[in-house]
């Protein structure tokens, strides 16, 4: 199968379909911080766990854990490496997920002169959506389907004759072949078939999300970056890039008070911005939490807008919020943001579309976030 065709069947498969397959597989995360891996086996039907784990990139180029790395493919394979030893994964069938901020993705308005129509024009006009050559991506795109309530409340609006009716929207990704090429580095030399690459928001949506219509927002807080991205009906509507990610708020208390990083890293996980706080130093638990919240603030400030840009653009409202990535585990992050945003949040539980011991529960809800994507990524692969 080709690449192309196996991101295509990413964009489109949105959610879940039902396969067969006997043998493990394996999810794989690489971000900027960690590796996240997850090794499922489908059984009478469901997706059993069959190990995980993550290993921290700063030690690579002899740099702190959790900080950011840009790292070259034949490094973070060694990492990969080393991380599947750790993890006694067994698995080498994998379907690995490529990062957002290493795509150009957004959804552009054509006129709607028919499915097939639209299949030979959107390759031909996505290179004015494209910033680099269209022979050095591969393009994909999934054509977005009317919904009735919306065109009815653009009648209301007046609006129609101008926006939508002899309109079409078309979710466009590109992947830079350089990115792909570095990938398929790293999987051949960990010595693994990679069965696909899809875009990380499509492992999200599918580990993260249910089958429901009404519209979500997933917020990935990473390290280097947060990532905003509305889906409705299963389909990616808005996504959304912040350069801001959770390792700003560890640098933000390194400057604040002249810690070195591994300590601010330690004490952000410890005290958080939680409230209640009983322990012996509670100026320096506040002046914590104040700066963390700070930068928090900034970061919300943009997922705000971004709320409020879909709800004017489309007259409907995000129903809640979902929070990923290693950053939404910071204590206190779903009381905040609920006072942030003015919509229902909860904390992905990815680990809850799969089987596991139940002695893990407690652990798993606890890392599920950080998994979201690698899970996502192992649920394809395994046909779920
Ligand atoms: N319990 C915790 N409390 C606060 N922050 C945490 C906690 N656990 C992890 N983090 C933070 O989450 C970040 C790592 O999250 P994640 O693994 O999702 O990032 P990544 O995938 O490597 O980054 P990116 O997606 O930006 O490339 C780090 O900045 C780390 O400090
Ligand atoms: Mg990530």
């Amino acid at each position: 199968m080709s690449i192309i065709d196996t991101i295509k069947n990413a964009i489109s498969s949105g959610v879940s379909s039902v396969g067969s397959s006997g043998d493990s597989v394996l999810g794989i995360d690489i971000g900027t911080s960690t590796i996240k891996v997850v090794q499922l086996k489908k059984h009478k039907g469901q997706a059993i766990l069959e190990t995980y784990g993550e290993i921290a990139l700063g030690p690579y180029i002899d740099t702190e854990i959790g900080r950011v790395t840009r790292l070259q493919p034949q490094d973070l394979a060694n990492a990969l490496i080393d991380l599947m030893k750790e993890a006694n994964v067994t698995a080498k069938d994998v379907g690995i997920s490529i990062p957002f901020a290493s795509s150009l993705t957004s959804v552009v308005e054509f006129p709607d002169v028919g499915d097939s129509k639209l299949k030979q024009m959107i390759p031909l006009e996505a290179r004015k959506y494209i910033p680099v050559p269209i022979n050095e991506v591969m393009l994909d795109w999934v054509i977005i389907p009317k919904d009735p309530i919306e065109q009815e409340w653009r009648r209301s609006q007046g609006e129609e004759g101008k926006t939508n009716n002899d309109k079409v929207e078309v979710l466009l990704v590109a992947i830079h072949n350089e990115v792909l090429n570095n990938y398929q580095t790293i999987v051949s030399t960990a010595n693994l078939n990679v069965g696909f690459y899809e875009l990380e928001i499509f492992s999200t949506i599918r580990s993260s999300l249910g089958h429901g219509i009404a519209p979500v927002m997933i917020v990935d807080i990473g390290a280097s970056a947060t990532k905003v991205y509305i889906v409705e009906r299963g389909i990616v509507r808005i996504s959304h890039l912040i350069n801001i990610g959770s390792q700003e708020m560890t640098l933000a208390l390194t400057r604040a008070f002249n810690w070195n990083f591994e300590h601010s890293e330690r004490m952000k996980r410890e005290h958080g911005i939680r409230d209640g706080y009983s322990g012996e130093d509670i100026d320096t638990h506040k002046k914590i939490t104040d700066i963390l919240l700070s930068t928090l603030g900034r970061i919300f400030a943009e997922v705000n807008r971004v709320l409020l840009m879909y709800e004017k653009k489309y007259g409907k409202d995000v129903s809640r919020v979902v929070l990923s990535g290693g950053g939404a585990n910071l204590p206190g992050m779903s009381a905040l943001v609920k006072k942030e945003v003015p919509v229902e949040v909860e904390l992905a539980d990815p680990f809850s579309k799969i089987v596991a011991p139940a002695f893990l529960d407690q652990v798993l809800d606890e890392v599920g976030p950080e998994f979201a994507v690698a899970i996502g990524a192992a649920l394809r692969k395994l046909k779920m």
